[in-house]
């Protein structure tokens, strides 16, 4: 699997990924409200998530810059209640050193063809309100907001709200 982003290349993780995959994320767990964990996720946990994810038939991509891991993103399931089952939740994070090269687009889209060929109907994005290059990186690719949720975590002495964008995939060519 290849997408455009400026100098990587989007394919499926692997379970050599799990690592690079974790260290990412725990970066921006002890550096920014992005995400509302407070502890390090470990490397048993991280290899639960991935399982998790893949065996229920999920994409988890990485972006691979010439074996360096810049990002990831993935999809899981939204709720496990029947109803909701072509409703799918998106997580990306960026390494920080590859942050503003187009990476970030590229792996949204690539995650966005993923969920096409699985049929999903609608891709729910929860964004830290503040988290401005998130918001400009989900608006630019067609998420609309479709609420904010206000207060609801307190990270690093202050209380954040949640913006929620949907991207809808109900029509040919969305
Ligand atoms: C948010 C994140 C995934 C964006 O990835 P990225 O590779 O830096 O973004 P890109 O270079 O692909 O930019 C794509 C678009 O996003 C928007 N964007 C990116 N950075 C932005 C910024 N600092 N401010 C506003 N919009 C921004 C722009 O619309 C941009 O398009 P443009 O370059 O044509 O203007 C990345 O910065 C990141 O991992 N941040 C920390 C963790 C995080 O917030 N994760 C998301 C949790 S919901």
């Amino acid at each position: 699997m290849t997408a455009p982003a400026v100098g990587a290349r989007v394919r499926p993780a692997t379970l050599d990924d799990l690592p690079a995959i974790n260290d990412i994320y725990n970066y921006w767990v002890d550096h920014s409200p992005a995400t509302f964990d407070l502890e390090h996720t470990t490397p048993g946990w991280r290899e639960g998530w991935y399982r998790e994810r893949t065996g229920a038939g999920y994409p988890v991509l990485v972006a691979d810059a010439d074996g360096d891991i810049a990002g990831w993103v993935c999809l899981s399931r939204w709720s496990p209640k029947q109803a909701y089952a072509k409703t799918a939740d998106e997580s990306i994070y960026l390494a920080d050193a590859f942050r503003g090269r187009g990476i970030g687009r590229a792996l949204v889209l690539a995650v966005l063809a993923e969920a096409r060929r699985l049929d999903v109907h609608v891709v729910m994005a929860g964004v830290t309100a503040c988290q401005e290059a998130s918001l400009g990186l989900h608006r630019s690719l067609g998420f609309i907001e479709a609420g904010r949720y206000a207060h609801m975590g307190y990270k690093f002495g202050a209380w954040h709200d949640v913006v929620w964008l949907q991207r809808h995939l109900w029509r040919p060519g969305d």
